[in-house]
């Protein structure tokens, strides 16, 4: 269904619209996303008055990376479970918070969705007012037996059945995919609800931004710094992008989503595969990025191609306008860069 720019749509309203392309659709994957939706907004508030109530800073914990956990990092994880976790529509959850699968508690129903998620992204940013982000992964269930297994959490990129994020940024947006385009809400404070204001989100063919941060350059393999000086305009003809870096992997993504641009964050010293996490980082984002006419890839393949081996294997990313991405195709030598990729 179509909307004018002067519809009200709410997200819950536009769900169910979206859920009539899927006769046989049970509503279980439209109440995930309306129940990710209410998580959003009580994160939302949490992060807004983080800087009033005790939870700023960090905690004394150490997550399965060997990072030390913010207080709004456990915040999240927790606010999402709790919303997440007695729906009957999921059969396992998995968070970068945690280092293993978190499972239904007994008691409650399960269902046949596995959810994945990186519950406060860019946390080094919480205590000096930078914008941050949720980011969320959807899986059908594939094991047997009524409970979430591994084999449910390690399935390919291209399985998802729905992926977004939420900024909390000058206001609060979330951005969703469900294979069906690219579609972004912004939270009404004052009416509680998030209203639909990007509809049909496409991403520029060619950039306007590059978003890498310059300090691993000594650890780059020379194709990736050779890559660098094209998108700086320094070589090969490719007009000089501007370079923005927010160092919060969401707030980078979609303005680079919007205005056309490339994210990259290649191997280096410190991450030899690359530091985000390929189940509830890229993968999300790269689903959402290829439904709005962009792509992902690390460098040889697309990214939703790969076949995870473990729950928070890291990746080598480049993500954004499709050309932008092609150009890290071709000079990274992925073996399908010489097809025209
Ligand atoms: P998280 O806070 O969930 O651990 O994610 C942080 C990530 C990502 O948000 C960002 O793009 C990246 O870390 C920044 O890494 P560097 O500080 O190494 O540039
Ligand atoms: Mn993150
Ligand atoms: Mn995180």
């Amino acid at each position: 269904m179509r909307h004018s720019d002067t519809s009200v749509v709410t997200i819950e309203r536009y769900i169910i619209e979206q859920e009539q392309h899927y006769p046989q659709a049970t509503g279980d994957l439209s109440a995930i996303l309306y129940d990710l939706a209410l998580a959003a907004k009580m994160i939302t508030n949490r992060v807004r008055s983080a800087g009033l109530a005790d939870v700023l800073g960090e905690t004394t914990g150490i997550n399965v990376h060997g990072e030390t956990q913010q207080k709004l990092d456990v915040l999240a994880h927790n606010i999402i479970i709790k919303a997440m976790d007695h729906t009957g529509r999921l059969c396992a959850m998995a968070s970068e918070e945690s280092p293993d699968l978190i499972p239904i508690p007994d008691g409650f129903r399960t269902g046949k969705y596995a959810l994945l998620f990186d519950p406060l992204d860019g946390s080094s940013n919480i205590d000096v007012n930078v914008p941050v982000g949720t980011i969320f992964s959807v899986l059908r269930k594939v094991s047997a037996g009524t409970h979430g297994t591994m084999a449910d959490m390690l399935q390919p990129g291209r399985r998802q059945v729905a992926a977004g994020y939420v900024i909390y940024g000058s206001s609060t947006m979330l951005v969703y995919t469900t294979g069906q385009g690219v579609h972004g809400f912004t939270l009404d404070p004052t009416l509680g609800e998030f209203l639909l204001s990007h509809p049909d989100i496409r991403t520029p063919l060619c950039g306007r931004y590059l978003s890498v941060n310059d300090s691993y350059a000594t650890g780059w393999e020379e194709p990736v710094r050779a890559l660098m000086r094209h998108y700086r305009g320094l070589e090969g003809g490719h007009p000089a992008l501007s370079v923005r870096y927010v160092g919060s992997l969401v707030a980078d993504f979609h303005r680079n989503l919007l205005g056309g641009g490339i994210f990259a964050y290649a191997g280096n010293h410190d991450h030899p595969a690359g530091k985000l996490r390929l189940l509830y980082e890229v993968n999300p984002l790269a689903f959402i990025v290829e439904q709005a006419g962009g792509s992902a890839t690390d460098g040889v393949q697309d990214v939703l191609d790969i076949v995870p081996h473990a729950l928070h294997q890291r990746t080598p990313l480049f993500i954004g306008s499709a050309d932008d991405v092609a150009l890290a195709r071709r000079l990274l030598g992925g073996p399908l860069a010489g097809a025209g990729a």
